[in-house]
């Protein structure tokens, strides 16, 4: 079977999908002729990217959404389920990021941090899976961790503590669908760089320190040159879930150089020392 004929008139739910990786989902999801309910706080955008999309003659509805509420969440769901009886897919992938020292980034932002990249991932299993275990036919719950969620770095650890998170939360819930035998696909994806608005939303203030702004310039401009467009990213991410995989990297070759000698170090209970750049 192709993507499309896999795909095709099933419903998807995106969150986070009025910029970056969910909107290039979003794209590609329309294009292959799925039905779309897409979440967002950006009320504005959203409306502005559903308007786009239902232009090209999408089916599109849009939800302004906080993920890291659950009762948000469960209204969300309410609304895909009441315009299309179903959902089919389920792409948790809304998420924020925080630069700086850990013990510097204030208390509201590591709260932000931890309530909307795994809070929002958490309120998005608790309001779909029940419904689509309810259903008993085939699912697929996808959730957007990173590199970052296999290769902790200096000066992002809220960003490297919630998408290690979702490694755990993801594989925890693939394993739980196997003991019910439910077919429901669960899939988790890792994305390198991809180019996006993550990092210009988390530019550090001038009163940080210079090397924290630094290091998020480095990767913004890592992302502008050598980042994924995200409609690239959506067609690779595509294809892999279609194919029935749990792993969904689409750059394995920024992940597993990194990976290999991290494990050897976990293996060989050698120290981490410190690579940047
Ligand atoms: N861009 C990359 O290079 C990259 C790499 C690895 C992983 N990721 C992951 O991809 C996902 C999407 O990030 P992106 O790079 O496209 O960033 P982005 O900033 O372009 O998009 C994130 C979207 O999430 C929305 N959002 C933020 N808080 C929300 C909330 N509380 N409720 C609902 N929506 C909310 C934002 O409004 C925005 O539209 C994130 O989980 C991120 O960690 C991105």
């Amino acid at each position: 079977m192709t993507v499309a004929e896999v795909f095709r008139g099933r419903t998807a739910v995106i969150t986070g999908a009025s910029s970056g990786i969910g909107a290039g989902l979003a794209r590609h999801a329309a294009g292959l002729g799925m039905k779309l309910v897409l979440a967002d706080i950006a009320a504005d955008r959203l409306a502005e990217f559903a308007g786009e999309l239902s232009a090209t003659g999408a089916e599109v509805t849009a939800v302004v959404t906080d993920v890291a509420d659950p009762a948000s969440v469960e209204a969300l769901a309410d609304t895909a389920y009441t315009r299309h009886g179903a959902v089919d897919l389920l792409v948790n992938n809304a998420g924020i990021m925080a630069m700086g020292y850990s013990w510097e980034i204030p208390a509201e932002r590591w709260d932000a941090m931890l309530r909307i990249n795994i809070g929002g991932y958490v309120n998005g299993i608790r309001a779909f899976v029940p419904r689509m275990l309810e259903r008993g036919e085939k699912a697929w719950v996808v959730n957007v961790s990173s590199i970052g969620g296999m290769l902790p770095s200096p000066l992002m650890a809220p960003y490297s503590v919630t998408k290690f998170g979702t490694l755990a939360l993801t594989e925890s819930l693939h394993y739980e669908m196997q003991m019910k035998g439910a077919p429901i696909q669960v899939s988790v994806v890792t994305p390198g760089s991809v180019k996006s608005e993550i990092f210009k939303a988390a530019r550090p203030g001038e009163t940080a320190p210079p090397e924290i702004a630094a290091f998020n310039d480095q990767l913004q401009a890592m992302a502008d040159e050598h980042g994924l467009t995200p409609e690239e990213h959506a067609e690779r991410v595509f294809e892999m879930i279609a194919e029935g995989k749990y792993w969904a990297i689409p750059q394995p070759e920024q992940l597993f150089p990194a990976l290999q000698p991290r494990t050897d170090m976990i293996l060989g209970q050698e120290n981490p020392r410190l690579q940047l750049g």
